[in-house]
């Protein structure tokens, strides 16, 4: 199969990136996480383009990083919790048959995101935010996702395994 073999999808927070690394370590093959491609070739961190040039400019530079990633990546791959608001995006999502959407409730949420104001769309009132996110997002992940696993109570390493039983 060409593209990635496993995409994961859903909250931030949720652990994607530990996750993913540990999935890409146990099949061995490489790991890429749209963040840091972002973050690597704009050369600032995430929140900075957020304050400095709007979310709206950060979604497009996320909407082109993610089809690069699906076109080019043959590992793991994770996706920032924003990138499926985009519909080219989904529809990217749609075609492919290994896309994992790790969930969480609120609770795990806060005690796994609350505290990190790097993170920009929790910084002023995380539980709330992260709600209204969610009411917003959860039936997005839900539609491009071939597989659901809920994260919350497990470790990283239990998560990855449950991915692999899954798919
Ligand atoms: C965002 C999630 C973040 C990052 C940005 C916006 C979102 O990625 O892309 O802060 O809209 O949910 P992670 O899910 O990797 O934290």
């Amino acid at each position: 199969m060409s593209g990635p073999q496993i995409v994961l999808v859903g909250p931030m927070g949720v652990g994607k990136s530990t996750v993913g690394a540990l999935l890409a370590e146990r099949l061995g093959c490489a790991y890429r996480d749209t963040d840091d491609d972002i973050v690597t070739a704009q050369g600032r961190a995430i929140a900075e383009i957020f304050v400095d040039e709007g979310e709206a400019h950060f979604r497009a530079l996320e909407k082109a990083s993610v089809a690069a990633a699906l076109a080019g990546h043959e590992g793991v791959l994770s996706l920032g919790g924003g990138a499926i608001l985009d519909a080219d995006t989904r529809a990217l999502l749609d075609a492919h048959p290994t896309v994992v959407y790790l969930s969480m409730d609120v609770e795990e949420a806060a005690r796994r995101t609350g505290l990190n104001t790097a993170r920009p769309l929790l910084a002023v009132n995380p539980r709330k935010q992260w709600r209204e996110l969610m009411e917003a997002r959860r039936h997005l992940y839900t539609e491009v996702a071939r597989v659901v696993v809920a994260t919350d109570g497990r470790t990283p390493e239990e998560v990855a395994e449950a991915v692999l039983d899954a798919l």
